[in-house]
Parts: structure tokens; sequence; C-alpha cells
């Protein structure tokens, strides 16, 4: 069914109170793609922390227009946004306007004009948590092209339905998992897929301490009313899919900017958070990028927040990812202040040595320090994705909408990497020490306890819809 702007705009009012599933039972349009001589009309879904990131590096690229920004709020204050800037859809219109020099960027607080707009070609969805899987979904629907911010979905089955929606709309889709894009990441993936370290056995990833708190953002359990900058019908689209409070409050600790990490209707915490980046280079160093592991050993989790009903997830985590040729993926953090905040990084130990990689920083055995990709690597090695000079992740993005081709870092391969952090939530959320996971079918082997928590509960009137 193809929505007319009229019922469109007709079907707005009872949805705000509500559901979205009617309204987009519709079949699957063809991919915009423009020629190379126009440019790609691209609109922000979410405009706060992140959004500053990669809207700075899709302004600097001359192929695109950022024709819409969107976030149910119109400009917050900035004491909880990175750098204590402010957020919201003017703020961003406004860099916008100013980087192209007119006032023609529009603004809505609701995504489904974003949707809907036949003059839109791509998002880029820079929303919590709880938004990413919807909102892909819809605009592939529409053939428009998808930049999701990792980490790509809430639970497995949201990232399979955004796996299906990918393929059957032949969209272009990318990850914002920008590691793919960092020289760092790939020498450290090829030296360890093409056997430069031996036999790699064990990979150890520390990640961040992971609970409230984190980044100086405080952890108030207080109930408050609603802010000012949301009105109750702003407020309702900012929950979303996700379960509302009793008595619809607001809880400054995981309701503010960058909070809602801790919660589970919004997030998966530490370990999906900064799980995304570090997972997506075990994936891609172990060769296992459209695969997973075969169980999760050894787990255990510590330390909430005071409030266990609000700080949903484990301050302290420690596990095992067992993959095929028995190779170990130890995950863990210590909450220890004085180790970087990014945590240790991810250590592929080989036989011969090992590599780590911290942020964009390779940090490589003796044997290895002269080794040049360009001058030592074979042509009959593994080469990986690397960024023509200057490309930013974003532009691999425009590159894929132009080229007509998968990015470097595509839907299935994100959600590969995310199926193994929600893995571990589930393994928490369990209280299991161990599970076995099927890769080729994607199911938990022998434990209906584990299966159904692979879909996210969804409320108000969603579903997923792929
Ligand atoms: N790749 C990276 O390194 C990186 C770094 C930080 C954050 N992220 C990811 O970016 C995403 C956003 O995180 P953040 O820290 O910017 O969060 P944030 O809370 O600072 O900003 C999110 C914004 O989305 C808006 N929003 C909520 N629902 C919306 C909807 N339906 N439509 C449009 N806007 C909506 C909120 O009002 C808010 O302004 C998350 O998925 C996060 O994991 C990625």
């Amino acid at each position: 069914m193809k929505i007319t702007r009229k019922a469109f705009l007709g079907a707005t009012a009872p949805f705000l109170a509500g559901g979205c599933r009617s309204l987009f039972n519709i079949g699957y349009a063809a991919p915009h793609r423009p020629p190379a001589s126009e440019r790609i009309n691209l609109a922000i879904l979410g405009c706060g922390t992140q959004a500053y990131d990669n809207v700075t590096q899709f302004l600097q690229d001359p192929r695109v227009q950022i024709t819409v920004t969107c976030d149910p709020v119109l400009e917050a204050p900035g004491y909880s946004y990175r750098a204590h800037m402010p957020g919201g859809r003017q703020v961003f219109k406004r860099k916008v306007d100013e980087k192209y020099g007119n006032t023609s960027c529009r603004m809505t607080a609701d995504w489904r004009e974003v949707i809907d707009d036949p003059t839109i070609d791509a998002v880029a969805v820079i929303t919590p948590d709880h938004w990413h899987a919807i909102l892909s979904i819809e605009a592939m629907k529409r053939g428009k092209h998808v930049y999701c911010q990792k980490p790509m979905s809430l639970g497995i089955a949201e990232g399979q339905a955004m796996v299906r929606a990918a393929k059957r709309s032949g969209v272009t889709f990318q990850v914002g998992n920008q590691g793919r894009s960092y020289s760092s990441q790939r020498v450290a993936a090829e030296l360890a897929l093409n056997g430069y370290l031996g036999k790699v056995k064990r990979v150890e990833v520390e990640l961040p301490n992971g609970s409230g708190g984190k980044w100086g953002h405080g952890v108030d359990t207080t109930r408050r009313s609603i802010p000012s900058y949301f009105t109750p019908e702003t407020w309702s689209i900012w929950q979303g899919p996700a379960q509302h409070w009793e008595n619809d409050v607001f809880i400054p600790g995981i309701h503010e900017p960058m909070c809602w990490r801790w919660n589970s209707r919004y997030g998966g915490g530490m370990i999906t958070d900064f799980g995304a980046h570090m997972f997506d280079l075990v994936h891609r160093g172990l060769g296992m990028d459209r695969s997973g592991p075969l169980a999760i050993e050894n787990f255990t989790a510590g330390r909430w927040q005071q409030d266990r009903g609000i700080f949903t997830w484990a301050g302290e985590f420690s596990f095992d990812l067992i993959y095929p040729g028995d190779v170990c993926v130890h995950v863990f953090n210590h909450d220890d202040k004085s180790s970087n905040k990014s945590g240790k990084g991810t250590s592929f130990i080989g036989e011969k040595g090992t590599v780590t990689v911290l942020g964009n920083t390779l940090v490589r055995p003796d044997y290895l320090k002269k080794w040049n990709e360009k001058r030592d690597l074979k042509d009959s090695e593994i080469h990986l994705y690397k960024p023509k000079d200057g490309h930013s992740h974003e532009m691999d993005f425009i590159d894929g909408i132009y080229e007509n081709r998968e990015t470097c870092s595509p839907c299935e391969v994100g959600h590969r990497t995310i199926s193994a952090a929600h893995i571990a939530n589930i393994c928490e959320r369990l209280g299991a020490k161990s599970l076995k996971w099927d890769p080729k079918a994607e199911r938990f082997i022998d434990n209906d306890a584990a299966n159904a928590l692979v879909d996210v509960p969804y409320f108000n009137g969603f579903s997923l819809d792929a």
C-alpha cells in the first residue's frame, strides 16, 4: 500500500497516542539511487551527542545535501550532551544552514514525515538504540538507504528483521561501527587473518566499566516531571516502542541524553555500547563476519548501581565467547579507574605474537614493527576494506549508494557483531553461567528461556514488520 500524503497526515493523530502497525503495512519501494551528477538528500534522525560527529562528516561531503533534521526535541540544554553542547533538531538545522549558507534545511519532530517524504534518499539513524530497528526498517521499505548507528539493534530478532529488510529492499546500509574505516583495526585483522601471529587461539577484549555514571553522567534516580523541552506528544515519540514508566515520569539517570544506555528498555549497557565496536573487530580478525560464537561460558556479573530496576545492566562482567576452532574470546572489565576510559582494547593473541588495538592505535610485536601492508601483504592474502585517502566511514556509505554496492559495514555484519553482545546480555538476564548458540540457525540450543529473550518486547502498538 502506498501512503498518500493526506492519508499519512490523517493517520498521524491516533498514531501519536499509540501504534504504527496498520500505518506501515506496506510493500517495498525500489531503492533511490540518484545519478552521480545529483546530490543525495539525507535526513538526520536523532540530533543528539553522536550526531555532532556524523553530521560534521556528512557536511564535509559535497555529494550530500542534508535536507531535514528530525528530533522530538527542538532544542535542549547541553548539560548532558557531549561537551555540554545542546541537542535538538533546531541546533542541527542551524549547523546545516550555516554550512550551506541558506535556510532551506527543514525540521520536524516526527520521524514519519521523514520516512514518508519521497524527496529523501537516505537517512542517518542516530537515535537511542530502541529506535534503530523500526526507523531503519521503515526507511528501507521506502527505498531509503540507511546509515544506522551502532549497536545496530536492541535485540537479536530486531537484527534478523533488519537483515531481511536490507536484503529485500536492496538499499545500501552502513552500520556506524566506524572502526572498520580505521587503519589500526584493518591492519590488526589482516595480521590475524593472514597468519602473521601464528594460530590465534585467544582474543582478549577489555571494555570500560559498564553502568550508570559513566561519561560523567548522573546516576540520579529521582522521578521528575517531563522537562519543558518535551511536550506529551514528543515525549511519546521519544519512548516509541519502549514501555512507558508508571505515571510517565522522567528519570534523569536514564532519560537524559546518553544516559538511556543503562536501561534495557532503551539500550544494552556497556556490553552492546562498546562491545559493538570491539566485537566487530574480533569478528573481522577471526573471519567470523557472517557467523558467530558457538557458546558463551564462565559468565559472571557484579556491581549494579544502587537501583537495579533503573540501571539494569551490571557494572562489572567477565565471560568467554567460544568460536569454531576452540578460539576463546575473553571479555571483561574491572572498573579500574586508572585504566583508559575505553578499556585496554582488543588483543589478538597468536602462537607467535600479539597485536592490540586501542582506538586508532595499533601495538604490534617487535618482529612485525617493520611490517608494511603495502609492501608485505601478498596479493594472494586476504585484503580488507581500505578507505580511499581521507575517506570517512560516512563517505563509504555515500560511495555505496552511488555505486550500488555493499558498504564496509553492512547490515548482516553489524547484526552478527551485536548478536554476540546480545548473547552475553541474555546470559546476564537469565543469571546463567553458560549458553550454547547455533550461529547458522541463530538460536540458542536446547534453551527455551534464552530463545524467548531474542525478541525485544514492543509496546504502544509497535511491531516488527519486515
Ligand atoms: N559510533 C560511535 O562511536 C558512537 C558514539 C556515541 C553514540 N553512538 C550511538 O549513537 C546513537 C545516539 O547516541 P547519543 O549518545 O547521540 O544519544 P543522545 O541521547 O545524546 O541523542 C539521541 C537523540 O535522539 C533523539 N531521538 C529519540 N527518539 C527519536 C526519534 N524517534 N526520532 C528522532 N530523534 C529521536 C533524542 O531526542 C536525542 O536528541 C546511539 O545508538 C549510540 O549508541 C555511536
